[in-house]
C-alpha cells in the first residue's frame, strides 16, 4: 500500500540523520572516522573523550527510532510502525548520505523497541547493561542484547515483534563483524578506551 512505503521512506529519512557523525563535527570533536573503530555511533564518540556528545549521540540516534515507530504508530498503525522502526534501524546502518556507509544500528534498536513494546526495549537495555557492566566492552552489550531480544519479545508478551527483532539482530551481528573477530583475538577496547 502506498502509504506503508510512504511510512517506510520516512523511517529510512529519520534513521539516516548521522547525529554523532554531526555531533562530533559541530562540536569541533574532529572526524570520527579516523578515531578509535571509526564507527559513527556512541561508542565511538565517547572515544572523542566528550560524555555530552556521546550521550547527546544515544539519545538522538535512539530518538530516531523510537520518533519514527511513534509517529507512523499513532498516524497509520502497527504494520507502520513496524516498518518504519525496521527502515530507521536500515537508514542508521546504510544511510545515502554517506554512501550507505552507515553505523551498527544499537541505538536506534534500542529506541525503536522502547516504542514498539517498552516491556522489551526495557528488558534489551537491562541486557545491554549487564552485559556491558561485566564484560566493559560495549560491542558485547550489544551482540548480547540483540540476541536476546527475540527471546524477551517472546517471554514478554509481545509475539509480532519477534520476526522484526530476530531480523535486527541478524543485521547487529553483521555490522559487529570486525568486533567478533576482535573479542575472539582479545583484542576489543574496554569502554572509554581508544
Ligand atoms: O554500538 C556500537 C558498539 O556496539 C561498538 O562500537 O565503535 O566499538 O565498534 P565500536
Amino acid at each position: 500500500a502506498p502509504v506503508l512505503l510512504l511510512w517506510a521512506v520516512i523511517g529510512y529519512a529519520l534513521g539516516s540523520i548521522p547525529f554523532g557523525l554531526l555531533l562530533t563535527r559541530i562540536m569541533g570533536l574532529g572526524n570520527l572516522r579516523t578515531i578509535g573503530s571509526g564507527n559513527i555511533g556512541t561508542t565511538n564518540v565517547l572515544r572523542t573523550g566528550s560524555k555530552k556528545a556521546a550521550a547527546l549521540t544515544l539519545l538522538l540516534d535512539g530518538g530516531k527510532g523510537a520518533v519514527a515507530v511513534l509517529l507512523a504508530r499513532a498516524l497509520v498503525g502497527e504494520d507502520a510502525a513496524q516498518l518504519a522502526g525496521l527502515t530507521a534501524f536500515l537508514g542508521h546502518c546504510f544511510p545515502i548520505w554517506l554512501k550507505f556507509q552507515g553505523g551498527k544500528g544499537v541505538a536506534t534498536f534500542l529506541g525503536l523497541m522502547l516504542a514498539l513494546a517498552w516491556p522489551v526495549g526495557v528488558a534489551c537495555c537491562l541486557t545491554w547493561l549487564a552485559a556491558a557492566y561485566l564484560s566493559k566492552i560495549s560491542s558485547m552489550g550489544a551482540l548480547v542484547s540483540a540476541v536476546a531480544a527475540p527471546l524477551w519479545c517472546l517471554l514478554l508478551g509481545a509475539p509480532v515483534t519477534t520476526g522484526l527483532a530476530a531480523l535486527l539482530a541478524v543485521i547487529i551481528l553483521w555490522r559487529h563483524k570486525e568486533n567478533i573477530a576482535r573479542l575472539r583475538l582479545g583484542t576489543e577496547p574496554k569502554i572509554g578506551q581508544k
